[in-house]
């Protein structure tokens, strides 16, 4: 197979289509002064490459791959299908998607098809087809990208006929569907498989609110359903791919924890995982670097940035400006974690419809002279610098944290204790300790090999399914340290409660007993007394626990509870668990995982304290460590790193760190 990565593809969405022939040959001039070697073409042109059903029409394609190999692009090709022609609509109005609520939708916007229509299928498959038999063996396209951020579900009959075949196949009977959706509740026994239907709004979902329903166990199938069904959409695409281009690498560009497709499911069909990142101007720096992580982790390899912006974005609510050095430093954090390429959306600013605010490397001046441009250009010229020495550079570590989109699913749907529980703030809270502590961390799935790690981080680990507090269990018992608690360990694969008392499965490892859960309200707090001195908030969900056979090492000190366990340590074979009850504040659940990697010996990568991000890669014998100051305020320069080179600069390090400073340190 080609590597896409001979070098770091730097460049990004490149839409000539929309411009005149004049401006291509500007664009030209002006991506080379930037540094920029790669473009990813053809994202939304399937209605100029197919302008009826009978005809495809490549000619203006054809003009912008050849302008593009001659100048030497790495050429990141995409199939077009995430936008329909309007013939398409027109023609079949079943290609069109029915949404939540039940409405069938005209042709208009993007991402729009229904998964289960074999037109669509049809018409999508040959448009891949037709681009591999004409471009496949071009040397210069250097990745396939299917689609674009496949999202959100179809509710149609069509749908429905084909999730009814996907429960026969998942369940063999109706009796054990009954079962599994716990049927005999609100008297809801289905006798004829076409009795079921999509759980959309008109249905068993709730009309006020999409995460909510009536029975999780049917919405967690249909997301099951809905993530597989869009998945063969892909999968039909690369095959149509595979059968005449057996060497270039095909991806999709994902969307690092957007709840709607169970991505590593996804991964085990791509070559490379490519995501899109857009933090909004207040996304905490650390829920960045764990979606990172979570994108490297789905395949355990390093993934393309297919997209960021330059600057602004246009459908955020506030798209604020990235600021002198933000776009540099938040591009070099991307390589810290596992990126081997460096994408915008897009190269030039569209002159109209939605994303004319979008920001772009080329501006609507069309100057050079622009401070985005420039920044994109110093940052194209440090990347061509650095080479490929980085390339398939790892990210070891020592911790996993378990993401799990089933997980996901189960715990914002499932109705109380409290409908502030989101699934990826739970899942940050935790890697932020890491993060803050130079400590690397793994996101990895459920069935993860856990040996491989000294501890495993499984919060809200709400269904356990078969097998899993198993594996828990082993790696425990081997010398393992696992960490979890609340809302863990208590339903099963169709939200259905594992009787017998709280954390279900997990009780014996964790040696502890939840016999209740109070959910305090926004401003209610309980106070954690820690046995050895020292007490902090905690809030969200209060576990009322008893000991069997843990210790305590909080308790709550208020409300009728207060004296009763609130976390817990528990000796299990040659390791131990932890257990958390209750949602303690940041300096609290600092103390807790203070002990936690005391005691299973986990070392940050530099020993003195900094509020800089250090992040290490390592490929053979050489060790690249990034320093990068995301904190907003000057930092002293660490003295692990004194006078050693910045390579990027060249410069020895030393004094401080203004904001937005990045600095890489070869070993
Ligand atoms: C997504 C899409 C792009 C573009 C950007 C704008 O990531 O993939 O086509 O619309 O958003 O931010
Ligand atoms: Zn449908």
């Amino acid at each position: 197979m080609k590597t896409p990565f001979s070098r770091i593809l730097y460049g990004g969405d490149y839409n000539p289509n929309q411009w005149p022939r004049e401006i291509w040959d500007e664009d030209m001039r002006l991506f080379k002064k930037a540094s920029i070697n790669s473009v990813t073409i053809n994202v939304f042109s399937w209605a100029k490459l197919q302008p009826n059903e009978e005809t495809y029409d490549f000619s203006q394609l054809d003009e912008i791959v050849d302008m593009l190999s001659k100048e030497n692009y790495e050429i990141v090709l995409a199939t077009s299908t995430g936008a329909m022609p309007a013939w398409l609509v027109k023609n079949y109005p079943e290609v069109t998607r029915v949404d939540y609520e039940g409405r069938r939708h005209k042709f208009g916007q993007r991402h729009n098809h229904c998964p289960n229509s074999l037109v669509y299928q049809k018409y999508a498959r040959q448009l891949a087809l037709e681009l591999a038999k004409r471009y496949g063996s071009n040397p210069h396209v250097v990745c396939w990208h299917i689609s674009n951020e496949y999202n959100s579900a179809c509710y149609c009959e069509n749908c429905e006929k084909a999730f009814r075949i996907w429960l026969r196949k998942k369940y063999g009977s109706l009796e054990a569907v009954n079962q599994a959706w716990n049927t005999e509740f609100w008297g809801h026994t289905f006798y004829d498989w076409d009795e079921i239907v999509a759980p959309n709004a008109l249905a068993d979902g709730m009309s006020w609110n999409e995460s909510k329903t009536a029975f999780a166990g049917i919405s967690i199938d249909y997301c099951r359903f809905m993530s597989d069904s869009i998945l063969e959409n892909y999968k039909l695409e690369r095959d149509a791919i595979r059968s005449v281009d057996p060497d270039t690498p095909i991806t999709t560009n994902l969307m690092g924890t957007y709840k709607g497709l169970d991505y590593f499911k996804w991964a085990k069909e791509m070559d490379v995982v490519s995501w899109d990142n857009y933090p909004a101007y207040n996304t905490p720096w650390s829920l960045t670097a764990m979606r990172h992580d979570l994108m490297r982790g789905l395949k355990g390899k390093p993934f393309m940035l297919m997209e960021q912006t330059p600057s602004q974005q246009n459908w955020q609510d506030y798209n604020s400006l990235k600021r002198p050095g933000q776009m540099r430093a938040q591009s070099w954090q991307t390589i810290a974690h596992g990126a081997d390429t460096i994408q915008f959306f897009q190269l030039r600013r569209s002159v109209g419809a939605c994303e004319k605010f979008h920001g772009a490397v080329i501006s609507h001046s069309g100057s050079a002279e622009t401070r985005v441009f420039k920044e994109v250009s110093q940052l194209g010229a440090e990347l061509a610098a650095l080479g490929s020495q980085t390339l398939g550079a790892e990210n070891p570590g020592e911790v996993g944290i378990i993401f799990d989109w089933e997980n996901y699913w189960a715990l914002e749907y499932t109705s109380g204790p409290t409908v502030d529980l989101k699934y990826e703030a739970q899942i940050h809270q935790y890697y932020r300790y890491f993060y803050e502590h130079h400590i690397p961390v793994d996101m990895i799935p459920i069935d993860a090999d856990f040996s491989r790690y000294k501890v495993v981080v499984a919060p809200v680990l709400y269904m356990v399914k078969e097998g899993v507090a198993e594996a828990l269990e082993s790696f425990v018992a081997n010398g393992g340290t696992v960490i979890t608690g609340f809302m863990s360990g208590i339903v099963g694969q169709s939200d259905n409660v594992h009787l017998g008392g709280y954390p279900g499965p997990l009780r014996k490892m964790c040696g502890v007993w939840a016999e209740e859960i109070d959910a305090l309200a926004p401003g209610q707090s309980n106070t954690l007394q820690f046995a050895d001195g020292g007490q902090s908030k905690c809030g969200l969900l209060c576990d009322i626990l008893h000991l069997e056979g843990a210790e305590a090492l909080a308790e709550y000190s208020e409300d009728f509870y207060a004296g009763t366990p609130a976390v817990t340590k528990n000796s299990f074979g040659k390791g131990c668990v932890y257990y958390v009850g209750t949602m303690p504040d940041h300096g609290g659940l600092e103390k807790i995982l203070d002990n936690m990697a005391e005691t299973a010996g986990v070392l940050p990568l530099i020993s003195e304290t900094t509020e800089l991000e250090i992040v290490c890669r390592k490929i053979e014998d050489r060790e690249y460590w990034f320093i990068l100051n995301l904190t907003g305020k000057p930092q002293p320069a660490p003295q692990t790193f004194a006078g050693e080179t910045d390579i990027l600069t060249g410069s020895a390090v030393g004094g401080q760190l203004e904001p937005f400073d990045a600095l890489l340190v070869r070993r």
